[in-house]
């Protein structure tokens, strides 16, 4: 069944994907303004996102992103790129609020690439963990699935050239809208 997709794009991918870089590159090469969903949720909570979850748990964190997502699709807004959280995913009740948003755009990086890109970062809540490469891989494998489901458009990101990653999304959008 073909669906109305909105002239925006929602980037999705694992932590360390470039959803954040690749939306601010997207938003100047096409002139559309970019949000981040996990600014919004700082913003929403008054709290950083290592304090929502040190307060309220993954639990917590994941019903703010969701009420972030409904309160943008309610607003019918379009022009714009939205970089997702690597979590927002993990809700079944997210899919459809993506696939409403806009193009969902899955930036698709392998576990080696997370842990050469955010092995050392500290402020992922997630990730804070001895053992990171176990959990990447776990969390990666229980993931794709999902990733995979919520994507109109896959983009393999490793090689991390941006241009390149642009270009594509552009054109391959191009192609799906028809
Ligand atoms: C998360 C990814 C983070 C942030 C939170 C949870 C996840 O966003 O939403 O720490 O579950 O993968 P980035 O993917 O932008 O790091």
């Amino acid at each position: 069944m073909s669906r109305v997709v909105r002239n925006n794009y929602v980037l999705i991918g694992f932590m360390g994907s470039g959803k954040t870089t690749i939306g601010r590159e997207l938003s100047r090469t096409c002139a559309m303004p970019r949000f981040d969903l996990d600014e919004l949720i700082e913003e929403k909570a008054g709290k950083s996102i290592p304090e929502i979850f040190a307060e309220s748990g993954n639990e917590g964190f994941r019903a703010i992103e969701t009420q972030v997502l409904r309160s943008l699709v309610r607003s019918g807004a379009e022009g714009y790129v939205y970089s997702t959280g690597g979590g927002c995913v993990t809700m079944p009740e997210n899919l459809p609020l993506l696939k409403q948003l806009g193009l969902v755009v899955y930036l698709r990086i392998q576990p080696e690439t997370v842990l050469k890109r955010i092995g050392k970062d500290t402020s992922r809540p997630l990730l804070q963990t001895p053992d990171k490469e176990t959990r990447v891989r776990e969390m990666m494998a229980e993931r794709e699935p999902l990733y995979q489901a919520a994507a109109d458009i896959v983009i393999e990101a490793d090689h991390g050239r941006m241009d390149v990653i642009v270009d594509e999304i552009v054109e391959k959008g191009r192609q799906f809208h028809g």
